[in-house]
């Protein structure tokens, strides 16, 4: 059955279209479709081989003129230089603002070509089809654009909403386990944040070591969508309730390079120091830091941070976007369901929460 999710912001009211078989049609599911003529779909080397003919194909099928360009897969690839080749993509075929970018893949390609239609021409049009669970769970929905810049984990970016947002969740069949587990960090993290009943949801799947149930993507995707409707450009503070586990995690990300750890890995580990920390310094209770511990290592995601020097962590921590002079301000949990934005973590502590993450 398809699902439809509403994202009503601000600068766009949109959907996310949650269903199956939706690669064929995708022409039927693009609103105004009928005003562009052209479309450059952007994928990655993974995830072209198995679904860009598909899409192409159901597209020209509608009398669109469709180009395509294919960027190496990973997040080293989310570059500066990266988003050149995509402009060059753009250019060459001619894009127009009416016209289309379809970014088709997991969160890198979606990040990457979103912030490729969101700055091509100062702005042209843009759907996102995630392939990854992660970007269908999260990096899909909600408009954030980036790329990174040096190691600066999304440092160059924007806020820029999709037309609309298509999961096919058929297209999950292929994601190899890695990539799922990964998945498995954002969707733990949803459930942290939200609590009571979705994390009881998101504990029933963990424990079973699959992909998520059609059920289980469907509420994390309105989660997602209730955020952003509330706080779209991350002005009131709920949206950066999102970023739960991200400052140490993108650290992780940053100082290994952006090869050793997928996001959702790197997620992992700091969602683990962030119940550790939220232990000492926002009253979450023991039982609980160890239920959320157990979750995480259910689905198999990192139990340690292995060979990084702890101080390039730390100070990759205070180059976050959501640091100012004063320090970089954490999102903790003080119960389930109850996050605390902006808690300050004293150098002492955040050097032994690290080196805790490294011996664990
Ligand atoms: N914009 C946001 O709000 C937001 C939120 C969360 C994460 N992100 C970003 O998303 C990125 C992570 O996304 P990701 O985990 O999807 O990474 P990814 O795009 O690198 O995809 C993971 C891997 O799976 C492959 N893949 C994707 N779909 C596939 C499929 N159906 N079959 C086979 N292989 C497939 C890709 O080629 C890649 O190798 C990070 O850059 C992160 O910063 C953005
Ligand atoms: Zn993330």
């Amino acid at each position: 059955m398809t699902v439809r999710v509403p994202v009503a912001t601000t600068t766009r009211h949109y959907e996310v279209v949650v269903g199956r078989a939706l690669l064929t049609s995708l022409s039927a599911l693009i609103p105004s479709a009928g005003e562009s003529e052209r479309l450059v779909v952007v994928s990655d080397d993974n995830v072209a081989p198995l679904y860009l003919d598909t899409v192409a194909g159901g597209l020209r099928a509608a009398s669109f003129d469709v180009s395509s360009v294919v960027i190496p897969h990973g997040e080293a690839q989310k570059t500066l230089a990266t988003l050149e080749t995509v402009y060059g993509a753009l250019y060459g075929a001619g894009l127009t603002r009416r016209d289309v970018v379809v970014a088709l893949g997991g969160g890198v390609v979606g990040d990457l070509a979103g912030f490729a239609a969101a700055t091509f021409q100062r702005g042209v049009r843009l759907v996102q089809v995630p392939t990854s669970l992660l970007a269908m769970v999260d990096a899909s929905v909600g408009g954030k654009t980036a790329v990174d810049y040096r190691r600066g984990k999304n440092y160059v970016g924007s806020f820029y909403q999709p037309l609309v947002v298509v999961a096919d969740l058929d297209s999950l069949a292929t994601l190899p386990e890695r990539e799922v587990r990964s998945g498995w960090a954002e969707v733990v993290k949803h459930g942290l944040l939200a609590g009571g009943e979705t994390l009881d949801l998101v504990e029933g799947g963990a424990a079973t070591h699959e992909r998520p149930s059609e059920r289980l993507i469907e509420t994390q995707v309105a989660c997602k969508a209730s955020v952003v409707a509330r706080d779209e450009r991350e002005e009131t503070g709920e949206r950066a309730q999102l970023n739960l586990g991200h400052t140490i995690g993108h650290a992780i990300e940053a100082a290994t390079g952006f090869r050793r750890y997928t996001h959702g890995e790197a997620v992992a580990l700091g969602l683990r120091a962030t119940l550790w920390l939220s232990e000492r310094l926002c009253g979450l209770s023991g039982a609980d830091a160890d239920r959320a511990q157990r979750i995480i290592s259910a689905v198999g995601l990192p139990e340690r941070l292995d060979d990084v020097d702890p101080e390039a962590v730390r100070s990759l921590v205070r180059r976050d976007k959501k640091a100012d002079r004063k320090g970089v301000g954490y999102v903790l949990l003080s119960r389930f369901g109850a996050p605390a934005p902006g808690v300050r973590v004293e150098e002492r502590l955040e050097a032994e929460v690290i080196e805790w993450l490294q011996r664990r």
